[in-house]
Order: C-alpha cells, then sequence, then structure tokens
C-alpha cells in the first residue's frame, strides 16, 4: 500500500482549475471542473474550516468531535477576487485560494504576513483496496517551524523531524518510539517567527501526520478515507489556538473534587479483605487517598456488571463501608460481553440486536479477558441508552462512584492488528459505516455511554469516568490515563511529555499509572513519580501487580515519607488545582502548560521537555536520573520563587535546583496568591475553617483566580459558585492586594490566613478596607502571617 505524499507517486489526483463559486452567508463553495468542491466555513475570525469532496457533492456531514456549544460568529468577512484567486478576508485571517488549482495560503490580517500555505494542498488517490479516496493534504513547512500536539504520542515534546499514525492501539509496556498507541487526537499546532495556528484534521479513520520527515520542507497529513476536513486555527498565541480548539471539542463539566484526590490501584485488589487491608493503612499511615479501584478480578469470570460471590459476597455493605470512610469505589468496565447464554447482560444485548456484525452477518467475535465476547455497537444511540441503564445497580444500589472504561480501542487478544478486523460494520450515529471509520471513536462512545449511564444513576452528584482510548473531543465525558506504561526513568520521562501533550490537545484531566504498570519501581524511582504525579490533574498509582506491591508504604520508610509529603502538597493544593480544572472546563484554558505555551515568544522553551506550569503559577520540573541530589533546569522568563526556600530568582536562563530524595524544583510565580487547603485524609473529611493564601510578593502586578463551590452536584450551575479575583501589586515599599468576587456560594470559612513571603520591607502599617489592624495580631517574625475576614476587599501593607 502506498501511503505517501511524494509528488512523483503518480496516483495522486490533484483539483483543477475553478469554475464556479457560491456563497452560502459564511458557507463558501468553490467548484473545479473535475469535480472537486472546497467548502470553507467562516466558524470565528481566526477559525475556518476546509472541506473537500473528489466526487461533486458531500456526505452527510457528521462528526463526533465537535462540541454542539462550539463558539461561531465572525466580526468581519469580507471575499473579493482578482484574477488569480479569491481573497477572504476576517478581522484575524486574510485567505487566499488560487482559481487554477484551489491551492490555499493564510496570512495574519494584521500584518500581512504568511502563517501557513498548501505545498501541493490538497490532492488523493482512489484506494483500490480500502475503498473511497486516500485524502491527502501537505503544507509548506516555515522557516524554524516547530510542532506539537497529537494527544498521546511518547515522542520528544517537539513533533518536528517526525512521522505519526492515529490508530488507537493497545500498546502493553510501550516504548518512546512505539506509535501509535492508545488514542488518536488528530490536532497539531504549528509555530513560527512568534505566531502560532492549530490544524484540526477531524476524520476519524487511520490518520498519519509528517512534520518534515519525508521531506526537510514539506509537513502532511493524510487520511486512508473519509473526507479531507479540517480546521484552521489562529492564535497568534499557542494559548488561544489551544483554547480555540478545546473550545471547537468541548471540555468536561467540573469533576466532584474528590476526583482530583490521591487514587489507588492494583490489578487486582481483591478479596474484599485486601481491598480494606489497603485502605485501613492508608488511614493507619495518614496517607491522603480518596478513591479505591477494583480492576477486573472483582467480577463474576470477567462478566462486566457481575460480582464475583466469592471474592465480594456483599459489594453494597463493602462500598457502604468504604464510603464512610471516605473512600470511593471506581470498578473497572469493559467492552468484551462474555458469550455465555446464562448471563443476562450478554442475552439481552443478543436479543436486541446491540452487537457489532461481520460484512457479512455475522457477530464480531473476539477473545479479551472473559474469553470470547462480542461487542455492544456504541456507535449507535440505543445501544449507549442501554448501556447507560446498565450502571443502574452499580451506581444506584450498590454505590460506586467511578467507572473505568478500558481495552477499548478495542482491543482484542490473539489476532492480527489486535483489534476488529476492518470490515466490522457500525451504525455511527444513522452514517454506517465499516470499522475503518468506527475504530478510533469506538472507545469514546463507549465512555461517552458510561458517562451517562453515571450521570443518570449518581444524580445529583457528579460522575467521574476514566478512559483508555480516546479520540478528539473524549474530554467532554472522561478522564483519561495513559495506558500501560513501564516503572522506568525512561517512562517517568514519557509520563512527563504525555501529560504536557494531552494539555495542549484539549485533553487536561490526564495522568500515568504512577510508579510503572509493567515490572516495579524501586523506592526512589517511585517517589519520584508521585511527585511528578502530584502535579498532574489525575493522580493515580497503578500496577500490572505480577512484581510485587506498589503501594506509598511498599517500599521503605523514607519512601513512604516523602509519597506523604507529596500527596499532602496535592491535597493543600486542591483549591489551587480544583480552580484550575474551573479554567479548563469554564474558558478552555489547559490546566498544564509546557513552556512553550507558557512563553513561545522565548525561542528556548521551543524544544524544552521537563519544565511545566501547573495552572497558571507553579513551575514544576521533576526528577528524571536515579541519584540525584537536584537539577538543571531552564526557569522562564520572569520572576519566581523557590517553593521551598521562597529565594527569588529572575528566569530566563538555566540553573541548577537542589532536590533530595524528598524535595523536587517547584517554583511559584512572583505575585502569586496560592490558595490551600489544610491537609485531609480525603476530600471533605474537614470543614474548612479558614482557608490560607499565600501571597508571594512582586514588584509589579499580577492576577490570581479562585474557584470555589460545594465540591460536588449542580448548584454551581445555578450561581452558585465563588469566583475571586485577586489582583496583587507591590511598588517596593507598599502591597496591595484587592479581591473581586462573584457568584453566590457562600464558603464555610470565615477568615483568610494570609501568608505573605517575599516582602522587601519592614511592616509598619496594614490596613484592611480603610481600618488599621493593630500589628499585634500580625505574627511577623515567624511566618509572616494575618488573619482577615473573607469579605475584605482591599489589604494594604506599607513599609
Ligand atoms: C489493561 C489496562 C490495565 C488493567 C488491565 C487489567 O492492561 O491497561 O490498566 O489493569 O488491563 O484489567
Amino acid at each position: 500500500m502506498i501511503l505517501n505524499t511524494e509528488l512523483e507517486y503518480k496516483g495522486d489526483l490533484f483539483p483543477a482549475n475553478i469554475t464556479d463559486y457560491q456563497k452560502d452567508v459564511d458557507v463558501l463553495h468553490f467548484s473545479t471542473s473535475n469535480n472537486v468542491i472546497l467548502q470553507l466555513t467562516v466558524l470565528r475570525d481566526s477559525v475556518l474550516r476546509f472541506r473537500y469532496t473528489t466526487v461533486g457533492k458531500f456526505n452527510n456531514d457528521f462528526s463526533y468531535a465537535i462540541d454542539e456549544d462550539a463558539s461561531r460568529g465572525y466580526n468581519h468577512l469580507e471575499i473579493t477576487d482578482d484574477e488569480k484567486k479569491y481573497i477572504i478576508t476576517t478581522s484575524k485571517l486574510i485567505c487566499h485560494i488560487h482559481k487554477t488549482d484551489l491551492r490555499k495560503s493564510i496570512y495574519d490580517a494584521k500584518n500581512n504576513t504568511l502563517i501557513c500555505e498548501d505545498e501541493l494542498g490538497f490532492h488523493w488517490e482512489e484506494s483500490y483496496e480500502l475503498g473511497g479516496d486516500i485524502v491527502k493534504m501537505s503544507k509548506a513547512a516555515q522557516n524554524g517551524e516547530s510542532y506539537y500536539g497529537l494527544g498521546d504520542k511518547p515522542q520528544h515534546l517537539n513533533l518536528k523531524g517526525k512521522r505519526f499514525e492515529n490508530w488507537a492501539t493497545d500498546s502493553y509496556a510501550f516504548g518512546k518510539n512505539t506509535d501509535p498507541i492508545y488514542k488518536a487526537i488528530p490536532f497539531y499546532t504549528g509555530l513560527h517567527n512568534g505566531k502560532s495556528y492549530g490544524i484540526f484534521f477531524d476524520n476519524t479513520f487511520k490518520t498519519f501526520f509528517d512534520f518534515c520527515q519525508e521531506r526537510r520542507n514539506v509537513t502532511s497529513f493524510w487520511a486512508q478515507g473519509g473526507e479531507m476536513n479540517y480546521y484552521f486555527i489562529y492564535g497568534p498565541k499557542m494559548q488561544d489556538v489551544v483554547t480555540n480548539y478545546t473550545d471547537l471539542t468541548g471540555t468536561p463539566e467540573l469533576p466532584p473534587l474528590w476526583a482530583l484526590g490521591y487514587h489507588q490501584c492494583k490489578w487486582s485488589y481483591y478479596p474484599e479483605s485486601n481491598v480494606k487491608e489497603i485502605t485501613n493503612k492508608f488511614r493507619a499511615l495518614k496517607i491522603p487517598c480518596d478513591a479505591i479501584y477494583l480492576d477486573i478480578d472483582y467480577m463474576e469470570g470477567f462478566r462486566c456488571f457481575t460480582w464475583s460471590k466469592d471474592h465480594f459476597p456483599d459489594p453494597k455493605r463493602m462500598v457502604k463501608e468504604l464510603t464512610d470512610d471516605g473512600f470511593k469505589t471506581v470498578v473497572i468496565i469493559d467492552p468484551g460481553i462474555k458469550i455465555d447464554n446464562a448471563y443476562s447482560v450478554f442475552k439481552e444485548a443478543l436479543d436486541k440486536d446491540y452487537f457489532c456484525k461481520r460484512a457479512d452477518g455475522p457477530y464480531m467475535k473476539g477473545k479479551v479477558w472473559p474469553g470470547e465476547c462480542y461487542f455492544p455497537d456504541f456507535t449507535r444511540p440505543e445501544v449507549r441508552e442501554w448501556w447507560a441503564g446498565l450502571f443502574k445497580e452499580l451506581i444506584e444500589d450498590i454505590g460506586v462512584k467511578g467507572v473505568w472504561n478500558d481495552m477499548n480501542e478495542p482491543a482484542v487478544m490473539d489476532v492480527p492488528g489486535k483489534t476488529f478486523p476492518a470490515d466490522v460494520r457500525h451504525d455511527y450515529d444513522g452514517n454506517p459505516c465499516s470499522h475503518q471509520k468506527a475504530h478510533n471513536i469506538y472507545g469514546m462512545q463507549m465512555a461517552r455511554a458510561t458517562y451517562h449511564g453515571l450521570k443518570r444513576f449518581n444524580y445529583p452528584k457528579r460522575p467521574f469516568v476514566i478512559t483508555r482510548s480516546a479520540y478528539s473531543g473524549t474530554q467532554r465525558y472522561t478522564s483519561t490515563w495513559m495506558g500501560d506504561n513501564v516503572a522506568s526513568w525512561e517512562h517517568l520521562q514519557i509520563a512527563n511529555i504525555q501529560a504536557q501533550r494531552l494539555a495542549l490537545s484539549g485533553f487536561s484531566f490526564a495522568g500515568s499509572d504512577i510508579g510503572g504498570f509493567a515490572e516495579q519501581p524501586n523506592g526512589e524511582l517511585y517517589a519520584r513519580w508521585i511527585q511528578l504525579g502530584a502535579f498532574h490533574p489525575f493522580c493515580r498509582t497503578h500496577s500490572s501487580g505480577d512484581h510485587g506491591d506498589q503501594e506509598p508504604w511498599a517500599f521503605d520508610e523514607e519512601i513512604t515519607d516523602v509519597v506523604r509529603k507529596f500527596i499532602e502538597i496535592r491535597y493543600e493544593l486542591l483549591p489551587y488545582l480544583y480552580t484550575s480544572f474551573y479554567q479548563y472546563s469554564h474558558n478552555n484554558v489547559p490546566m498544564l502548560k509546557s513552556l512553550v505555551l507558557f512563553d513561545q515568544e522565548d525561542s528556548q522553551t521551543h524544544y524544552r521537555t521537563d519544565e511545566f506550569i501547573c495552572g497558571d503559577q507553579l513551575l514544576i520540573c521533576p526528577i528524571n536520573e536515579p541519584n540525584s541530589k537536584g537539577r538543571r533546569m531552564y526557569i522562564p522568563r520572569g520572576e519566581w520563587y523557590n517553593f521551598w526556600t521562597k529565594e527569588l530568582i529572575s528566569g530566563g536562563k538555566e540553573t541548577w535546583v537542589d532536590a533530595d530524595l524528598d524535595s523536587m524544583p517547584i517554583f511559584v510565580k512572583a505575585g502569586a496568591i496560592i490558595p490551600k487547603y489544610p491537609i485531609q485524609q480525603y476530600v471533605g473529611e474537614k470543614d474548612i475553617e479558614e482557608l490560607t493564601l499565600d501571597a508571594y510578593y512582586k514588584n509589579g502586578k499580577e492576577d490570581s483566580e479562585l474557584y470555589e463551590d460545594a465540591n460536588d452536584g449542580y448548584d454551581y450551575t445555578k450561581g452558585r459558585y465563588s469566583l475571586k479575583k485577586f489582583n496583587l501589586a507591590g511598588n517596593g515599599n507598599k502591597l496591595i492586594i484587592r479581591i473581586h468576587k462573584r457568584g453566590e456560594y457562600e464558603t464555610s470559612y470565615k477568615t483568610f490566613k494570609i501568608n505573605l513571603f517575599g516582602l522587601p520591607f519592614k511592616v509598619k502599617s496594614i490596613k484592611v478596607d480603610n481600618e488599621y489592624v493593630d500589628l499585634k495580631d500580625v505574627k511577623f517574625n515567624g511566618d509572616n502571617s494575618l488573619i482577615v475576614p473573607k469579605e475584605f476587599t482591599n489589604l494594604q501593607i506599607k513599609g
């Protein structure tokens, strides 16, 4: 099979000259003399959609990725033409479409500089083997251009010089060069000359991306079928590209706060006594933990929606006891349904004809954990509805709080390709197709159905779902993890890259199997990994269990102490993490920011991989090597405080940072106000009676946010939330903190404890909302802290 874009390949076909142009409000049609039509939709001033057909007619326009609430609307649209081209102008972009061959060039409307131009542009190859066309697009790479994105690829953060494939694949013990792995997220951003744009190729077939690997100055992408259908998103700030892509494909609702706590998992904790032993130990050792997972062995012969009578004789009682102790129970549910006429889930799906079938009629049969299985066609709305209904007992009656969807690439054992054959049929929501088209969204549709089930039966509490496979848009329904990684130092690095890459691909709620799934970490590796995982949106230890234990106490006491210390830091930072989730969910802002996303103007950041920003104001850099007493790292431009020593450092340079095993490089942006909870063993253990605000002095201004609500439920959607905007301003002998509050939620605490760091002057007076505070009430020699009522709007500290 030939799958390249080389010019000389004689099978390639190209659009001919434009013979007709039609405009329907914001949708433009350019037709060529050889039956190609380019449909250009102006979605926003900075977002254009390009869609091509080679047969003079478009198929039904349907996408699982695009969020129905995606923003639309532009300020300006003008279309003109000259002898050679059509010119489409919005307030942000100018797009030229050449009349002879449909090739496009896109410019920044402000200064007419080139952002992205077609090389060969759209072309295609008729595929006799697969049917339909192999649709291709090639773009000229600009000088010094870098590329980022593509979901979960384990490679270097900057994708330049490499070629990738998107085909969701079960990838046990994958390596840095394994491609593809579990997810298919065909979105990337390019960056050159200080400008960033994004391309989202919304095509669910197997897709390929070549970033200057085959030809040094060309970037191309193509698919084994379907339409050339892509969105062009302009920044010029990369953060705007990512937020616009995220707006297009959606964000999740807020999770219950406990889902941001620490989770413990293993394949498998059973029987019940083993589960209890683990949860009791967390409480005995005072290591915070909110969720305990049950892997496949909780079931009866791996039949989904059943419980092993021997190992879990009374799940309802057990789940209740765990709940009383602050543990939320999360259970695994796979897509393979065991072929067994005595098994009601199987029988019902068979009777209702819900299973996937091969092209000529027989069921799609494949082996997974339970042995031979059939698989629901989650691309059919009534199947999703049925599936959602199956969760009634687990969630409503037994009290399970979260569901873990695994093996949903879909994975099939002992067959070539490790998945369904290409001919398997799918409904695709009324657009019937083969597995070639549905493969990459199968896991997404399963997770979607699961999410709806949990939402229904857990109501009025919020659902929690985690999936292994995903396509663009899956983040609307579920969190994710990176699949079966390995307990190695290299994988610690990979986990860091993957979490950053997923965040800049619209999928922030992600984390790795801390410590590694395959093989076993030593204590040092586990401790270093917890340090990283504590700053990932999803924080869970998971392991195959084949090679020994992987709980925080499985190594030695020193390690247990380090692990506890970092999980405690995460629990203190919960209001900060939750605020960051709010900014993701509400404003489409990624929760983790690679340095290039944080400061693209600084070219030093373009190839950095280890350092990242968690939220907006914490700079994190894991220790990636054994026996380290610290490391060199890049501090981005600006002023930063060492989290541990409170020493102030100017960025824009590499520096050595000390980090013994019980520490790691963490810096706080000068001017930040970081909200903190007291340490709790689980979310809700304590009533928060006072909220701590760590305020880091800055000579200048800095804004911070704090979002709070009931931490679960949906009252926040009716205005019962509290959003505080802090504005800190320092000028050498004065520090002012102002707060603006929005929302109707009344927090349980009455006061803030403000810790002031880095004050360059000796305090002579403190005024809270125009009233002077008696300096006796303020401890300035010890921890520089003062207590103020939470209603304050203006705090002035003078030297
Ligand atoms: C897969 C999952 C892993 C799980 C195992 C057993 O390998 O990726 O997380 O523990 O299956 O269910």
